[in-house]
């Protein structure tokens, strides 16, 4: 099993590498959060040492913000925003028409904003990801203020939305201040009408079901292949 595991994390390595190789020197780069986007920035800086390139990025955390920083990437003002030329993010799961996913690390608002605003999206995910239908929990953000009723009203949409905590029981929250529902329902059949259904509730904040903002989709296999789907 731990095998399997650094195979594939191999391939993790070679897809990020990859991608890093083809982004232009002096690019404005969204970076979105966790583990598949650190090992990317790491890729980038090595890059950029090695070749005497200046990257900027604006992180959608202060998780990748510090890896953005270590890695010795220029981290640029938010007015920047409009002006990204790629964004790089990861997933919690894609389904076969390319529906995403995100917010397992919370960062889901900032992420769609840095997806959005970039002239091109990438996606990085290895095969565990990759599913037919959309079916992990949905985080859905709201204020500690309408927690109550958003609760309520995701029941009513037939989900089961669970308080995200950390470890010790403390409740999570997210750079926004907000609070997050990691709402089940079952297998999502239609992912663009979810979202709109759960967007629609007062109170809802993101929502982190992801539909037709990516441009391309990088997937690392267990076979040491790295497949590019672009959308
Ligand atoms: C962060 O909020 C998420 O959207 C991440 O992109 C997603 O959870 C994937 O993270 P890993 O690369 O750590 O699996």
């Amino acid at each position: 099993m731990k095998a399997e595991q650094e195979k594939l994390h191999k391939v993790i390595e070679d897809m990020a590498a990859k991608v890093a190789k083809d982004i232009p020197d002096g690019s404005i780069i969204g970076l979105g959060s966790g583990a598949t986007v650190a090992i990317f920035v790491r890729k980038l800086g090595r890059r950029a040492a090695k070749e005497g390139l200046n990257f900027a990025a604006i992180p959608s955390s202060l998780q990748i913000q510090l890896v953005a920083e270590q890695s010795g990437l220029n981290i640029l003002s938010l007015k920047m925003i409009p002006k990204i030329d790629i964004t790089v993010d990861s997933a919690d799961q894609i389904d076969d028409d390319f529906n995403v996913i995100k917010g397992g690390g919370g960062a889901l608002y900032r992420e769609r904003v840095l997806l959005r605003a970039a002239q091109k999206s990438v996606i990085l995910a290895d095969e565990t990801k990759y599913a037919q239908r959309l079916c992990k929990p949905i985080p859905v953000e709201t204020s500690f203020f309408a927690r109550s009723f958003v609760y309520g009203e995701l029941v009513k949409l037939g989900g089961k939305p669970t308080l995200r905590l950390l470890d010790k029981g403390y409740p999570f929250t997210t750079e926004n201040g907000n609070v997050i529902f990691d709402t089940d329902f079952g297998v999502v059949e239609k992912p663009e009408m979810m979202r709109s259904d759960i967007v629609d509730v007062s109170g809802v904040i993101e929502v982190g079901i992801f539909v037709g903002e990516c441009d391309v989709f990088y997937r690392a296999n267990r076979d040491g292949s790295v497949q590019t789907f672009e959308v």
